[in-house]
């Protein structure tokens, strides 16, 4: 209801690399996959509920079948509520803008998890020319001279400048869904300058907490000559006003009751595991990405074992690591690395029939993972540094048995809202072990009080908040103008 008060009768346009819907060519026909991604689990939902244009890479195999005939169609398949236009990249553009600038450069830039980025000049040329052609899209796409554009993340920094010379009116509100680091981590970056001046092009800029925005308006003191107002935490450079503003994000909170029992799945997820119905379960669910601490959570695993010999034969866990960013060598080494601790972790505690490891390198839908939230005694999401993480919110939602325990790192946005967690630093393996243990006998009524605090809060605090509020404040911000401009 916020959402469509807060946009009546207004244009809005959303724009990400990452497409809500992938199409691939198989062999039984084209299907349609749910990608593992954050941004998408937070803003589709935004998406059905308003309507609108959504702006995206077309990146599946069946989309590249269809180039030139099919730049839009109508999402969720089955249930059509928006337009889903596809950007088509070529292989160089891919490589430079999305592989080699965003994720070999801005991704370890930003996540603090010791990896060095690379810059590459031939790089960052594909970064402005693909920012260039989503911005032209963009253009293309708006119908009216003051739509409400949606910008997500940091592969389209430079777009919201881009897009405010040629439509003055809009409300550009750009959501870094990832963090902001201190001035001196960002100003190794050549091209600092070009990328805090892309971003200032937004009415709004948003990141996950308090502390991010605290960091980009240091960064923008530091850099450029813009007027900062600290207490109102607005930027103006070259006579455009930016708020700088935290909204934590978050996930829609499931709308009907699950229809299965929560102990009928529990029994079928360890029969299909192989494991005995008193088996004890974890769960993680991560893309294999290097920021998401899955060694460090695996060597916490081993230490648990080591110093609680009975937890062996009785506790498995099952690790989801959706394929990521394969191509790239950083990542590659990164899976070598999952895969052979988690070896060396089963050879030496596993025996017949058990892996204390399970692990599950391929996509699963939405759908496979509740299930095996649900069934699970444990979560835990252990990210060197995240934005928010949102499995740690989508395993609070599964979990309407109130039971589960969830382990999270200090260093994920989620932390600043879950204080009910057991709340880890990851690169501590003695303390990932001992609240692992801590997790596994702890009573059901302390798992209890715990739940429900957690599930009172990203019930409250869901998705439609997170999109509610910018949108609010794009709102105050528009009559200001407006205003402004009359006197
Ligand atoms: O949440 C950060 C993010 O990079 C999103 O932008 C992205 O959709 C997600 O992680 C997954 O990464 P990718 O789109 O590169 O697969």
């Amino acid at each position: 209801a916020l959402l469509h008060e807060e946009l009546s009768g207004d244009e809005v346009l959303v724009v990400s690399n990452r497409e809500p819907y992938i199409h691939t060519q198989s062999p039984n026909g084209i299907e349609v996959q749910r990608p593992a991604s954050g941004l998408v689990t937070a803003v589709e939902p935004v998406m059905r509920a308003c309507s609108g244009t959504w702006i995206a890479h077309g990146g599946g195999s069946a989309d590249k079948l269809t180039v030139d005939k099919h730049d839009c169609v109508s999402v969720p398949p089955g249930n059509p509520s928006y337009t889903l236009r596809r950007v088509w990249l070529t292989k160089e553009e891919e490589q430079g803008y999305y592989y080699g600038f965003a994720n070999e450069g801005l991704w370890p830039l930003c996540h603090i998890a010791h990896v060095r980025p690379v810059f590459r000049s031939t790089d960052w040329e594909q970064y402005v020319e693909v920012n260039r052609r989503f911005a032209d899209a963009v253009i293309k796409e708006a119908r009216t001279d003051n739509p409400v554009i949606l910008v997500q993340d940091y592969h389209f920094a430079l777009l919201p400048n881009m897009v405010r010379k040629a439509l003055p009116k809009a409300t550009i509100i750009t959501f870094w869904h990832i963090p902001w680091p201190n001035p001196e981590s960002f100003g190794i970056l050549p091209w600092r300058k070009e990328i805090l001046e892309g971003l200032l092009g937004s009415t709004i800029l948003g990141f996950h907490t308090p502390f991010h925005c605290q960091n980009f308006i240091h960064t923008v003191d530091r850099y450029l000559e813009a007027r900062i107002e600290h207490d109102a935490s607005t930027i103006s450079y070259c006579e455009k006003l930016t708020q700088v503003q935290a909204y934590p994000i978050s996930i829609a909170w499931p709308e009907s009751k699950q229809e299965e029992s929560g102990e009928d799945i529990c029994m079928e997820v360890r029969k299909e595991l192989g494991l005995s119905a008193n088996h004890l379960l974890g769960i993680g669910v991560d893309r294999l990405d290097y920021t998401k601490g899955i060694v460090e959570r695996f060597q916490a695993i081993e230490r648990l074992m080591e110093l609680h010999p009975s937890m062996i034969g009785r506790f498995s866990f099952l690790q989801i690591a959706a394929p990521s960013r394969s191509s790239l060598e950083e990542y590659q080494n990164f899976e070598a690395r999952v895969r052979t601790l988690a070896r060396k972790i089963n050879t030496r505690f596993g025996s017949a029939g058990y892996e204390p490891i399970i692990l599950r390198t391929k996509h699963h839908e939405p759908e496979q993972i509740n299930r095996y939230y649900r069934a699970a005694n444990v979560c835990l999401v252990t990210s060197l540094h995240d934005g928010m993480n949102l499995v740690a919110k989508e395993f609070i939602a599964s979990r309407d048995d109130d039971q589960g325990v969830l382990i999270l790192s200090q260093f994920t946005g989620a932390a600043r809202e879950l204080p009910e967690a057991l709340i880890v630093n990851p690169y501590h393996i003695e303390q990932g072990a001992a609240a692992l243990y801590r997790a596994l006998v702890m009573p059901e009524v302390e798992q209890r009080e715990r739940m429900r605090c957690m599930r009172a809060l990203v019930k409250e605090f869901n998705v439609y908040r997170w999109a509610g509020h910018m949108l609010m404040d794009a709102a105050r911000l528009r009559r200001r103008e407006r205003v402004t401009a009359r006197i």
